[in-house]
């Protein structure tokens, strides 16, 4: 009865509301010949678009569309955070460009201990929870080796939407709302997000003057502008005088990294995505594990299938647990292994397709992370596309803005684990590849990803969402693959999450009957309802035509695709 509800739904929202190549589609994709952007905003894929008709390639459109979100999307949009950019050139090598935040030098693995005690408010949600930013470095080098439009015309749409403003959608507002409660502590956070005091409401206009002052001088000085002189004091001078350690020569040695990307295949597609230190090798180690079973023939949303997924997820994120971190800090990773398909093979036989494994007992769980991050998928009329994932961490990261900077500091330090050998039931974990270390790079989940077929662009794909980063990306492409849907179905559909511990299956409330989850519980699975997860952006490929399929995720409703 819930599966027909749920198409009826469907049906009723197969509707396109169209203003001038910007839409919000219904299950079916937006299709577009020449160049695509999807993100989580209207405006920063309207921005990403124009660069494009303008004769930007991807990169270009892809940069312009995050420094574009860090006015309009200001949750995780941002130039205060880190991320990751995979690049795959129409001709040429893949690359990554890893802009993960790194520790400040006065890290140290105990460093959220007071009195010998861990203190998760010291860890996540104070000036010590701040990682050197990496956003504006990486965007700039990735710039440097692939982009085509001069920097400056990059940022001038960020100039222009932060000096002049832009109307407040109700999505942000409802988001400030929320954003607000932890932001009014910090003075400079407080004026700029709120409105003498209270938070934006639909329909008004949000101006950042300061925002503007800085993406000025990131667009005249590139990475100068925002790593030495007026922005790096300001942001060393808030942070030391709210018991901080990031310094100036924190803040000027930041370098992102350029890295090969991690290679998979799936049933004849090549999968391209990040390696550490983001965890991302868990969708490709996934997908080995899939590749033994008719996924297709199981059925979406089946008992079998939701099965099948959540126990290939129990043990990839088992994996992550155990091995992952910073690679500069933990060089033997056994990353080989990891993504062989003869280990697929082997845990696939520890795979009993009629009852669910216990995650063990004695193990451990992450600390929690929140839904605040975002994704970007740009494809140009070259077939040349980019992958982006981007975060403050937080929604609003830490909520600190420094006076005079408009923007706001990541608080990336919390995906460090707590405290070394501790490791409890609680949601604590002390191991020791990601303990925070001085210059060291804490362990993501960002998953940007491509898929190619025949050496032809196929997938872009990638979302927020914490850990459930990972199941949400390998779900979209499990859509795509096995079950044959077009982008935007392949986004509507409901995810599950399981991540080893808790030991539970996390389903969304709308995406599956009450016969498949009961079949599931009566394999021994534990269930949790929730609202949803993640806010995927994708781009395919159609293999008949060559147009460009865009799904937008309205899970968060002003997910747009665009382009033209
Ligand atoms: O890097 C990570 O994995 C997290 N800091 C990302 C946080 C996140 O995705 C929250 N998301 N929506």
């Amino acid at each position: 009865m819930k599966i027909v509800v749920y198409r009826l739904i469907h049906l009723s929202l197969v509707l396109l509301l169209m203003v001038g190549g910007v839409a919000h589609s219904a299950n079916a994709p937006l299709r577009m010949r020449h160049a695509m952007v999807v993100s989580q905003e209207t405006i920063a894929s309207q921005v990403g678009a124009d660069i494009m008709k303008a004769g930007g390639n991807a990169m270009d459109g892809a940069i312009a569309t995050a420094f574009a979100l860090a006015v309009t999307h200001p949750s995780a949009g941002n130039i205060g955070g880190g991320g990751f950019l995979l690049y795959r050139p129409a001709q040429g090598e893949p690359v990554v460009y890893d802009f993960r935040e790194t520790a400040p030098q006065a890290s140290r693995p105990d460093m959220w201990l007071v009195d010998g005690k861990y203190d998760a408010q010291r860890h996540h949600f104070s000036h010590l929870s701040v990682g050197v930013p990496g956003t504006v470095a990486g965007l700039h080098l990735a710039w440097r080796e692939h982009g085509k439009l001069p920097w400056a015309q990059l940022l001038a749409p960020a100039i222009r939407l932060a000096s002049q403003g832009f109307i407040v959608s109700d999505e942000l507002s409802t988001s400030l709302h929320e954003g607000m409660r932890r932001m009014q502590k910090y003075p400079a956070a407080n004026v700029q997000f709120s409105n003498n005091g209270k938070p934006f409401e639909q329909g008004e206009r949000l101006v950042q003057k300061d925002l503007a002052t800085t993406l000025k001088l990131i667009s005249r000085s590139g990475p100068d502008g925002f790593y030495k002189g007026r922005t790096a004091q300001l942001i060393v001078k808030e942070i030391q005088s709210g018991g901080g350690v990031l310094s100036l020569k924190d803040l000027a040695d930041y370098r992102p990294v350029v890295r090969a990307p991690l290679r998979g295949t799936y049933r004849g597609y090549e999968v391209l995505t990040v390696p550490p230190p983001s965890s991302a090798a868990a969708v490709i180690e996934m997908l080995n594990m899939f590749e033994g079973y008719d996924v297709g023939s199981m059925g979406f949303g089946t008992t079998a299938t939701l099965h099948l997924m959540t126990e290939g997820m129990r043990r990839v994120f088992a994996d992550r647990a155990h091995y992952l971190g910073d690679p500069g800090f933990n060089p033997d990773m056994p990353m080989q292994r990891l993504l062989s398909k003869e280990y697929a093979a082997s845990l696939r036989t520890t795979i009993n397709l009629k009852s669910a494994s216990p995650s063990s007992p004695d193990s451990f769980d992450w600390p929690e992370e929140s839904p605040q991050t975002t994704h970007l998928s740009v494809v140009d009329s070259a077939r040349n596309a980019v992958s982006l994932t981007y975060t403050l961490e937080s929604a609003y990261g830490s909520g600190i803005v420094a006076p005079g900077t408009g923007f706001l500091l990541n608080n990336e330090m919390g995906d460090f684990n707590a405290q070394p050998g501790l490791t409890n039931d609680q949601g604590l974990i002390g191991t020791s590849p990601n303990l925070a270390e001085p210059g060291k790079r804490m362990l993501s989940s960002m998953s940007p990803t491509i898929l190619t077929k025949d050496s032809r662009l196929f997938m872009v794909t990638g979302s927020p969402g914490g850990r459930t980063i990972i199941n949400t990306v390998t779900q979209t492409i499990l859509n795509v693959v096995d079950h044959n849907m077009n982008a935007q179905a392949a986004v509507d559909a409901g995810r599950i999450h399981h991540q080893w511990l808790p030991d539970t299956v996390y389903a969304e409330k709308f995406g599956f009957s009450e016969d498949s989850l009961s079949g599931l519980r009566s394999l021994g699975h534990q269930i949790a309802m929730r609202e949803s997860f993640g806010a995927a952006q994708v781009v395919v490929v159609n293999q008949k035509d060559g147009m460009l399929e865009g799904g937008a995720d309205r899970r968060d409703a002003d997910s747009t695709v665009a382009g033209f």
